[in-house]
């Protein structure tokens, strides 16, 4: 993070439910100060929030993304700050106690209320009650003051990183961007930096789990037995004698479906746990985004006394589905089918398998207090409208809110959610891993019962990365970082998720190659493969990048796994966006500014003196746009999904690829397909294309010459329809009918094009009714760089009438077709980055998402293609 670390977010305080008498006091809201005495400032603050964002509000400094400021105003997150209340009203005095709950401080707090020490936290992720019984009685309505010191993280990382005896790695293990140390604190790790975002850091449960009867995690349920129900309440002081559980399922229209009293099977001092089992035929099943409904219920959990009142009572909205990361052996029916021994490494949804197309989704603002609902829904109908079902939230940012898992329920969007640890080795002494033991048991409960829930993984590039570079850079240490390893990710986090829930699956590492063995009934069920590889097998998950960019179309290059969870490259966004956060000034390709919000690739500590790193990631993509074109970015995406999605059908039974990145976290050059304020680059219209259910695409073998085309489907029924083929010059000349190889000999291809398109009968999971599916792709043997493109004569019109734009190609085959709209919009059209043949017209329509220009956009939309000319409306 570019060091802002403001210190922190205070999301929520208040006085703590699940006790009877409860009166809850929010503290969200104005009549906050947040100061630092040193520097003598002290301005209004607003919670929730985040120092920066306060300290901006009130002009002290100015807005932190704009230019340089995350190298400027680092000395905020050098710095402490203390945000004091206004004196608390409406305690109430005749209840038995006050507590103070807190949902995210971060990180480290010194805590008073009525000028006494209350506690100190040093968890951002953790939730955090204090009993204030004592303190709040003895203490006058007007001195009701809280206060919280925030203390500067990236200072205490560095001192705890000092302490004597602490914890040490070999050279080139720990992935450092912006503040060093950020392995030793609990907090969001890509606030210290990362190679697409700046550094700032910001300071700042009951259960309900729903499986099948007889449900393990990681193992493929029975889908043909009753649901089961688990919920366990927390609950402070003494539960009354003879209480019970009741439960009351609802659907969306408050009809109940189901009730009743839930047999007591565990209860400890401070957790009671109750379960029932539910018929399968009284519910319908949740479906991801493609796959069928997201039908939603609601249970309502009651804690109940012999005298039948009601003590406290939850509702969550849930789901009935099972989601599975299948890792098992491949079984003999698979061998027979023709799939390559190994491991499997998919997901099934409601025992089916299916094909997992998405991205990677990282923290959407360096700042959280800004990331408003509205926002992130348009963030999720651009995954949907994107044909994306899943996406990975990325370890070493946050852990999504309750709102983010609720728009996903909705929507459909698998989330495969992650522990916050990456790219780094972690501490492993008592008081670090309790603290984590604390974090995770608060987050796996918190979320557990969202349906869109997919996986939880212990952190980012672990033992595909960290491990490897331990053992290149001390391979004599490796048995000791390794026993680390497994002590954090297999003995610390894995039984929090496994005591907690039955319906999810773990797996320590983002891309790994899976378990060895799985055994419950040992006390470490979980046995990881790491490299114990048999070639000719086929196992886990691929995480591939390649900044040669001759990587493109060269099949051979990419790597051939069971799933896809990261691979891209890095590109400029629009100059729309770059103009909202640099000056005109600095508005050109490798201007100091640009190059320095360039923060790939990481190499050590990135500052306004070291723009090295910066000019290496300005070069890539220099030397891509050189070779290729300007679409290089976009293409190699295409053509790295083809390649996977071809591998469903291949021995590897390729069943994922979630490329990086879904967004942006700023304006700067990165991986992302859709930009900060939610205009979407050619990635993401691309990536919609090729998410098609039926797709056709060219493979090319550079060593050989020869061309194949591949017709592949997500669908679960089989398809079946005529392909198309045809091969123009870039005159649009049409220079033959069919693809009969022996005939194109005779031609020079050097400047032709191959037009290939599908279309398929079929339907789609959980419908009946047939459809037709469409897909079309072109083939050219000669880089766009080098091609002789002709003019071709596009022209684009807009009809109020029917609020579609039309464009045509009237002499020529026109590349990338791309319409382009002013700032002060955001929207999407329905295609765009597509190519036309020669009299081809196409209607393209726009959903719109915000419009500060009261329609004026329209009237600025342009078109252009390959061929350069950029035509107004
Ligand atoms: C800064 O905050 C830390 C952590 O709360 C605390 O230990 C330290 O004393 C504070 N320093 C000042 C000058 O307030
Ligand atoms: C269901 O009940 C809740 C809570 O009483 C209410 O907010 C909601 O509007 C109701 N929904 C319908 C569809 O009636
Ligand atoms: C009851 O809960 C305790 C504490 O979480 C746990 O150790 C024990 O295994 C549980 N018993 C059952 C039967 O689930
Ligand atoms: C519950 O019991 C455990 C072990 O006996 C103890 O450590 C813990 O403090 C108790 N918790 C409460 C809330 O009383
Ligand atoms: C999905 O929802 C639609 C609209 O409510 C309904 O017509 C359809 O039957 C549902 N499909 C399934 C498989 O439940
Ligand atoms: C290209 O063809 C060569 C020679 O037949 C073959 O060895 C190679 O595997 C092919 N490459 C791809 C990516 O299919
Ligand atoms: C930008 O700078 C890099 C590093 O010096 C250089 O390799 C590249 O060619 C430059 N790109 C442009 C478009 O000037
Ligand atoms: C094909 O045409 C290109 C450009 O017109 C030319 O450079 C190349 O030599 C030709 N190839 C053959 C095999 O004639
Ligand atoms: C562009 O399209 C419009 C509407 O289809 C048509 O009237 C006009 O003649 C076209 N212009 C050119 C230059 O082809
Ligand atoms: C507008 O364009 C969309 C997308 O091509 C198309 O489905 C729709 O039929 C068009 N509307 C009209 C009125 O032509």
């Amino acid at each position: 993070m570019r060091l802002f670390f403001p210190p922190f977010a205070l999301v929520a305080a208040g006085l703590l439910p699940f006790i009877p008498e409860r009166n809850v006091v929010s503290l969200v809201g104005d009549g906050w100060t947040v100061s630092n005495n040193a520097l003598n400032v002290s301005v209004p603050a607003s919670l929730p929030s985040q120092v920066h964002l306060d300290l901006f509000a009130n002009q002290v400094i100015g807005d932190p993304y704009y230019g340089l400021n995350d190298f400027n105003l680092r000395w905020v997150a050098w710095s402490n700050w203390t945000y004091t209340s206004l004196p608390i009203a409406g305690l109430s005095s005749n209840v038995s106690s006050t507590w103070l709950l807190f949902n995210g401080l971060d990180t480290f707090t010194s805590i008073s209320f009525c000028g006494h020490h209350v506690a100190s936290t040093n968890n951002q992720f953790r939730q955090y009650w204090f009993d204030v019984s004592t303190i709040t009685t003895s203490c006058d309505e007007t001195e009701r003051i809280l206060s919280i010191n925030f203390g500067s993280a990236p200072n205490i990382a560095n001192a705890i990183a000092s302490e004597p005896g602490q914890e040490t790695w070999p050279s080139g293990v720990q992935q450092v961007f912006e503040f060093p140390n950020r392995c030793f604190i609990r907090k969001e790790q890509s606030d210290f930096g990362w190679d697409w975002g700046p550094a700032f850091a910001p300071a700042g449960p009951c259960i309900v789990d729903i499986y099948r009867q007889g449900q393990l995690n990681n193992l493929p349920p029975a889908q043909d037995v009753p649901w089961v129900g688990n919920a366990s309440l927390d609950y402070f002081g003494q539960l009354p004698a003879g209480s019970i559980l009741q439960y009351t399922l609802k659907d969306m229209q408050n009809i109940t479906v189901a009730s009743g009293a839930m047999s007591r099977v565990n209860q400890t001092n401070a957790t009671v746990t109750g379960q029932t089992t539910i018929a399968a035929r009284l519910v319908d099943l949740w479906w991801p985004n493609q796959l069928g409904n997201q039908t939603l219920y609601y249970i309502t959990i009651d804690l109940v006394s012999a005298s039948n009142t009601s003590l406290t009572c939850v509702t969550k909205r849930i789901g009935f589905r099972t989601i599975v990361l299948n890792e098992s052996p491949i079984a003999q029916d698979q061998l027979a089918q023709g799939i390559a021994p190994g491991n499997n490494c998919h997901f099934e949804i409601n025992g089916h398998e299916f094909y997992a197309k998405g991205s990677n989704f990282i923290p959407p603002d360096a700042f959280w207090p800004r990331v408003a609902v509205e926002r992130m829904n348009q963030l999720f109908d651009s995954v949907v409208d994107g044909n994306q079902n899943m996406l990975r939230v990325w370890a070493s940012g946050a852990y999504s809110p309750d709102f983010i898992y609720d728009l996903a329920d909705e929507k459909g969007i698998l989330l495969w959610s992650e522990f916050e640890f990456g790219d780094a080795l972690y501490p492993i002494d008592p008081a670090f891993l309790d603290n984590v033991r604390e974090e995770a048991e608060y987050n796996v409960r918190r979320v557990n019962h969202h349906p869109s829930l997919a996986l939880w993984a212990g952190g980012n590039e672990l033992e595909n990365l960290e491990l490897i570079l331990v053992n290149q850079s001390a391979p004599d240490q490796l048995p000791r970082y390794m026993a680390e390893y497994e002590t954090l990710f297999l003995n610390t986090l894995l039984p929090v998720v496994f005591g907690n829930s039955k319906s999810i699956s773990y797996a320590p590492s983002s891309t790994s190659n899976g378990w060895l063995s799985l055994n419950f009934s040992n006390a470490k069920p979980m046995v990881e493969r790491y490299y114990n590889l048999t070639p000719g097998s086929v196992y886990g998950e691929t995480d591939f990048y390649n900044y040669e960019p001759s990587v493109l179309y060269n099949d051979s290059a990419y790597p051939i796994g069971r799933f896809s969870n990261e691979f891209g490259y890095h590109s400029m966004p629009s100059l729309q966006s770059w103009q909202s956060q640099i000056s005109a000034k600095d508005l050109s390709f490798n201007s100091t500014t640009v190059m320095l919000r360039d923060h790939h690739p990481p190499a050590g500590l990135l500052n306004t003196s070291n723009t090295a790193n910066a000019s290496i990631g300005q070069a890539q993509m220099t030397e891509a746009v050189q070779l290729w074109y300007p679409i290089f970015q976009a293409d190699l995406y295409v053509s790295e999904i083809e390649f996977y999605r071809r591998g469903s059908g291949l021995p590897n039974r390729q069943l994922g690829s979630l490329y990086w990145q879904l967004e942006d976290i700023w304006v700067a050059p990165a991986w992302a397909g859709i930009e900060y304020d939610g205009r979407w680059e050619v990635l993401h219209y691309a990536a919609k294309d090729i998410y098609e259910h039926v797709i056709i695409a060219p493979y090319y073998n550079v060593t050989t010459g020869n061309l194949s085309v591949w017709v592949t489907s997500d669908l679960w029924q089989p398809a079946t329809g005529t392909v198309t083929f045809a091969w123009y010059d870039w005159s649009g000349k049409h220079l033959i009918n069919t693809f009969i190889t022996t005939i194109l000999q005779g031609y020079n291809l050097t400047n032709a094009v191959l037009y290939m398109a599908v279309e398929a009968v079929s339907s789609l999971p959980n419908d009946n009714a047939f459809r037709t599916f469409r897909h079309e792709n072109f083939f050219h043997p000669t880089a766009l760089q080098v091609a002789q493109l002709v003019n071709p004569g596009l022209n684009l019109t807009y009809s109020p009438t029917t609020q579609n734009f039309t464009v045509s190609a009237t002499s020529g085959v026109a590349a990338w077709v791309w319409l382009d709209y002013p700032a002060g919009a955001v929207l999407n059209f329905d295609s765009n980055a597509f190519w036309l043949l020669p009299n081809e017209t196409r209607q393209v329509s726009y959903t719109l998402k915000s419009d500060t220009t009261n329609g004026g956009w329209i009237n600025g939309v342009t078109v252009q293609s390959l061929w350069n000319q950029t035509l107004p409306l």
